[in-house]
């Protein structure tokens, strides 16, 4: 499904894709009148996080890990947070559940340099617990600006926790799921987390719907 079908040759994702759903919850644009605050670049944003001990994820942290990926990139995805292999490596979804969303990337046709990928929290928060209210509101104005500089066409949300800190609600997945809703003016779809899918594979199919909805976006 999620894999290349056998044979070697990759399946068109676009067969069997679902139709672009409608419109769900709206993030207003920022007020220009208030102009661009902060970081310019990923690179500033990139050492702000670096120097940062705002929250108590600091204290636990082996390397931070702002993001990475095509600062033009048209699809950007958000995470939860860092887990141990991102932690001692600095760079986002590098474990199993990274592996998993490479290949999901790969069936709709992007290698990871291709788009940008980042979290909610830059610091590993302790035994992989769901990033507290405080922390995920200290790490917010870091996720912001990288989405101001980046400007891409389609936001994708890994998972309830990146939903919530960007649609500024607590809502169920299903929920969320088959909306397109509008972050500062740029569509936003929401998918399971990956790692909610090495658990319940059920997930996968849902998955693959929400992602080939995200890349009909991009085209749209
Ligand atoms: N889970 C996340 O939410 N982010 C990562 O970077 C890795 C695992
Ligand atoms: Fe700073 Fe975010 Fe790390 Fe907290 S999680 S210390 S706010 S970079």
């Amino acid at each position: 499904m999620i894999e290349p079908a056998k044979g070697g040759k990759a399946k068109d994702w676009r067969v069997g894709a679902p139709p672009i759903p409608g419109p769900g919850l709206v993030i207003p644009p920022l007020d220009p009148a208030l102009g661009a605050p902060g970081w310019a670049t990923l690179e500033e944003v990139a050492a702000a996080v670096a120097g940062c001990t705002k929250c108590f994820l600091a204290q636990g942290r082996t390397n931070v890990v702002p993001g990475e990926g095509n600062p033009n990139a048209d699809l950007v995805l958000v995470g939860e947070g860092p887990g141990q292999t991102e932690d001692q490596t600095g760079r986002p979804f590098v474990g199993r559940a990274g592996e998993l969303l490479t290949g999901i990337l790969a069936a709709i046709g992007y290698s990871r340099d291709q788009v940008f990928i980042c979290n909610v929290v830059k610091c590993r928060p302790p035994q992989n617990r769901k990033p507290l209210p405080d922390e995920m509101s200290a790490c917010s104005p870091f996720l912001e600006a990288q989405l101001r500089i980046l400007r891409p066409k389609v936001i994708l949300a890994l998972g309830a926790t990146a939903a919530e800190a960007l649609l500024q609600v607590k809502r169920s997945l299903t929920d969320l799921r088959e909306k397109v809703h509008s972050y500062r003016g740029t569509p936003l779809v929401v998918t399971y987390h990956p790692a909610a899918l090495l658990r319940n594979p059920n997930w996968k199919k849902p998955t693959w719907d929400d992602v080939r909805i995200a890349r009909q976006l991009v085209d749209r």
